[in-house]
């Protein structure tokens, strides 16, 4: 790095007035009055296309699980942030057994739909703890195996081979939520990579440096988008500041959008989904985001240490309940919900 890059990367993450930039990003970002300029988020469309290794998964394989064959996949890589991210891979199937796996309410009665506007984040396989910020292998049930092979072929597809899904954090956000920035490390094993899958609404996903202060870039993330934080991007802190409404077209849920379903294959190991229950779920991401966060706790046979390990947050936060960004735990904000006190 050339000495005026460190200077302007130092002088960038200076605190002014007690904000950093990623914090001062994060808000203008949120801001509702006058609305933010969008005009520096990244558009993925005009980003460096990445190769993805097309013989990782067979079409076979990919067709089980719902998708399209990995030459159709888009990818890109943001230069800077070795992570990876496809495109429009995901479809109605995908959206349809993450909701199987998580949400699973009965159409139509009254205390669905207050418990729905009131859910904001699931755990799959080892639960995470948000009070100690670690997993246990006490508090853990089986991974769905739908969601696994998924995970498992895009890792594979985008050169990491032998994933295994051990967590699964899925995020529900209004339109007025946000998640704090953060950094995720409570898994034991850093060096394998983190899958993201959206899923709804758009959102604004600002993505940071290895220091909490280091300003984040801000890009779009849409229904249908997988991020894959790898290599030295899987440490970087990130943060959503906002969701905004879905592009026309871009929910491509419904038969006709620019994703068709693909139609039951033989093999197929994605759980079937009633349509009452597709209803739901389809109601509620006209309005709402799902965001899937896929993660390796374990490297291969490793195990728990004995003592759980001591929380190790970077930051203190705050505990005020209001969500500002500028904390670095996970924490997830809507100004009328009863969670907004939470820690996430
Ligand atoms: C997370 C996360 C980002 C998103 O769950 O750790 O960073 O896009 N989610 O919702
Ligand atoms: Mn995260």
């Amino acid at each position: 790095m050339q000495d005026s890059d460190v200077m302007a990367k130092m002088a960038a993450s200076m605190v002014e007035g007690g904000e950093d930039s990623f914090r001062k990003i994060f808000k203008f970002y949120r801001r509702r009055n006058p609305p933010p300029d969008l005009s520096d988020v990244i558009d993925f469309s005009r980003c460096a296309p990445v190769n993805l290794d097309t013989a990782a998964v067979s079409d076979v394989e990919a067709t089980r699980v719902g998708l399209q064959p990995v030459r159709e996949w888009r990818a890109f890589g943001l230069r800077g942030h070795p992570g990876t991210r496809s495109r429009q891979s995901l479809n109605k199937v995908w959206m349809r057994a993450v909701w199987f796996n998580s949400v699973r309410l009965p159409a139509g009665k009254r205390e669905a739909r207050t418990l729905l506007e009131r859910l904001r984040w699931v755990t799959l396989g080892y639960h995470y703890n948000w009070d100690t910020k670690t997993y246990s292998p006490s508090s853990h049930t089986p991974f769905p195996r739908d969601l696994h092979l998924l995970s498992a072929h895009v890792t594979a597809a985008c050169g990491f081979p032998g994933f295994i899904s051990e967590a699964g954090i899925l995020n529900y956000y209004r339109s007025d939520s946000s998640l704090g920035i953060h950094v995720d490390e409570s898994e034991l094993d850093h060096t394998r990579p983190l899958l993201s899958f959206s899923f709804g609404q758009s959102a604004i996903f600002l993505l940071g440096g290895p220091r909490r202060q280091d300003p984040p870039r801000a890009m779009l993330m849409h229904s249908g988008d997988v991020m894959v934080m790898s290599g030295p991007s899987r440490l970087l802190y990130h943060a959503v500041p906002r969701i905004l409404p879905a592009p026309p077209g871009r929910l491509a849920l419904e038969t006709g959008g620019s994703i068709q379903t693909p139609p039951p294959q033989e093999g197929s190991v994605v759980e079937p989904v009633s349509e009452e229950e597709w209803a739901v779920c389809s109601r509620y991401i006209q309005s709402s985001r799902v965001n899937v966060t896929v993660r390796q706790v374990l490297a291969p046979g490793q195990k728990f240490p004995e003592t759980p390990r001591s929380h190790q947050t970077t930051d203190p936060g705050q505990t005020d309940g209001y969500d500002d960004g500028e904390n670095g735990k996970r924490k997830r904000s809507s100004s009328d919900s009863p969670y907004a006190a939470e820690t996430h």
